[in-house]
């Protein structure tokens, strides 16, 4: 767990989350248990996060964030606006997900053009992502950010001209898996595709799925979910462990679905995957 020290500023977007600065000397996203969107979103956060992780993909590192009452009570921006005037955060146990470095001197895009996009050193994360998406039922569109990694920027110059390290992709926000507050599973077959369908050029079939589809039956075993979900802070749902048990149940049954809802994306008229082949007999 770590403690935050210092507010640093409000972030854009829907659970009013904060930048802090916390003890071991990281900075890190907020979001708090009364955010406007639900309480279980810092679990989905957590759990989801982590188990993304276990799959190999690029995400931050997640923590429990406690932050104190004196910190709340004497920074006026700690506060949650509502449709008519505005509440404080709650003090405790809360969800942070870690800045990828400094932000004082680290550049975060949650954007990148079309051009620059191709050149990203992880970009078959963006299929490992939507595998993930679709296990996890995450009902809100694919998120990312977009940074040069420190290493890259100090190290000698590989041609001794001025070498740009490409960007890395970091797949952020995962407050709406399981459906956001209703831990269900509502598929639907253009849900999580992000939408930058560039990312996706390189698919021409379901083998450019299958080694994450691979990772996701073989490394995400009963014990893994219940690992993973111990790392939740209990209040975070309520205390509510039948809930928890069974979607617990159901993200370990729904595993063997993947293929079949990627199927769906592919057959539903957007085509967000032109260079598929059609197979003939
Ligand atoms: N780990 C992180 N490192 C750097 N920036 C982050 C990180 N997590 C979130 N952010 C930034 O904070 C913003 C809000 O985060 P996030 O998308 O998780 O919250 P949200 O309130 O659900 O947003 P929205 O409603 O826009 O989807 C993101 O757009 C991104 O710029
Ligand atoms: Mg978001």
């Amino acid at each position: 767990m770590r403690l935050a020290t210092e507010h640093v500023r409000r972030m854009r977007g829907g659970a009013q989350a904060h930048l802090m600065r916390c003890d071991d000397g990281g900075y890190y996203i907020v979001k708090f248990r009364n955010n406007p969107q639900h309480l279980r979103v810092l679990a989905n956060e957590m759990l989801a996060t982590r188990l993304a992780a276990r799959l190999g993909l690029c995400v931050p590192q997640v923590e429990v964030v406690e932050v104190r009452p004196e910190l709340i009570a004497y920074t006026s921006e700690l506060v949650i606006q509502l449709g008519v005037g505005r509440t404080p955060c709650s003090a405790g146990k809360q969800f942070g997900s870690q800045f990828p470095g400094n932000p004082a001197r680290m550049t975060v895009h949650d954007f990148l053009p079309d051009e620059q996009l191709g050149g990203v050193r992880n970009l078959s994360d963006f299929l490992g992502i939507f595998v993930f998406d679709k296990w996890t039922c995450n009902t809100n569109g694919r998120q990312a950010i977009f940074f040069r990694e420190p290493e890259d920027l100090t190290g000698p110059a590989p041609d001794q001209t001025r070498y740009v390290a490409p960007y890395m992709a970091m797949m952020i926000d995962h407050g709406f898996c399981f459906n956001a507050g209703e831990w269900d599973f509502p598929d639907a077959p253009l849900r999580s595709l992000y939408a930058r369908h560039r990312v996706y050029q390189s698919v021409t079939g379901m083998d450019a799925f299958e080694p994450w589809l691979d990772r996701l039956e073989k490394r995400i075993t009963e014990a893994v979910l219940g690992e993973e979900a111990g790392h939740i802070p209990p209040e975070w749902y309520e205390d509510n462990w039948d809930a928890l048990e069974r979607l617990l149940e159901r993200l370990y049954a729904r595993r063997k679905r993947v293929r079949e809802l990627i199927l769906a994306a592919r057959n539903s008229g957007r085509d967000p995957f032109p260079n598929w082949k059609v197979r003939h007999a």
